[in-house]
């Protein structure tokens, strides 16, 4: 069982050669769909990251908002959402980063947050990292402070963390 007697691998269910043939996927709907579970998951993501002091949270669309929302909620703050192209209103500001293939970019509003501001960035999942190291850059660039990262979920073996260069917490790590 999980820190806080909480096991949330047990709420979180592994689907064989989705999205593709090969690759197991860890999907957290199992969680979503269980009122006490998915309380006790948030509990324990805000226990992980209150002693970081955010003032405000970011979620990375999409399933980065369900944990930003209800995680802002519980720690009376605001958050602010970090999306795929195009989708926000006025002034944004944008990161373009590299996948295996292609290009990606993530875009914020410009008037997002004030400089200095200690933003808690928050997804369901660390994988290559690349999003998350994305999120990080463009957070900054627009002048806050990222005291941590956190996720449910952590792919291990793909050794995200070495890319990124804040804290990461995580709840649930797999090594395959
Ligand atoms: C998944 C996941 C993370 C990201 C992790 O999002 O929710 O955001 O991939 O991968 P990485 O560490 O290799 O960058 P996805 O792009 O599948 O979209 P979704 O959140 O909209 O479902
Ligand atoms: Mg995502």
């Amino acid at each position: 069982s999980g820190a806080g007697g909480f096991d949330l691998k047990a709420h979180i269910r592994s689907v064989p050669d989705f999205p593709k043939p090969g690759i197991l996927f860890y999907d957290i709907s199992t969680l979503l769909r269980n009122g006490p579970a998915w309380r006790g998951a948030m509990d324990r993501l805000a226990e992980v990251i209150r002693p970081y002091e955010p003032t405000l949270l970011a979620g990375i669309e999409s399933r980065g908002f369900l944990m930003a929302a209800p995680l802002a909620l519980e720690l009376g703050l605001g958050f602010i959402m970090l999306r795929k192209p195009r989708k926000l209103p006025g002034a944004t500001i944008g990161y373009d980063y590299d996948l295996e293939y292609g290009q990606d970019r993530i875009e914020m509003q410009a008037d997002a947050l004030r400089p200095g501001e200690r933003v808690v960035l928050l997804d369901d999942l660390l994988a290559t990292g690349g999003t998350m190291a994305a999120a990080i850059q463009l957070l900054k660039r627009a002048g806050a402070e990222v005291p941590v990262a956190a996720t449910l979920i952590e792919l291990r073996f793909l050794n995200g963390r070495a890319r990124i260069d804040v804290p990461v917490e995580t709840l649930a790590a797999y090594d395959d």
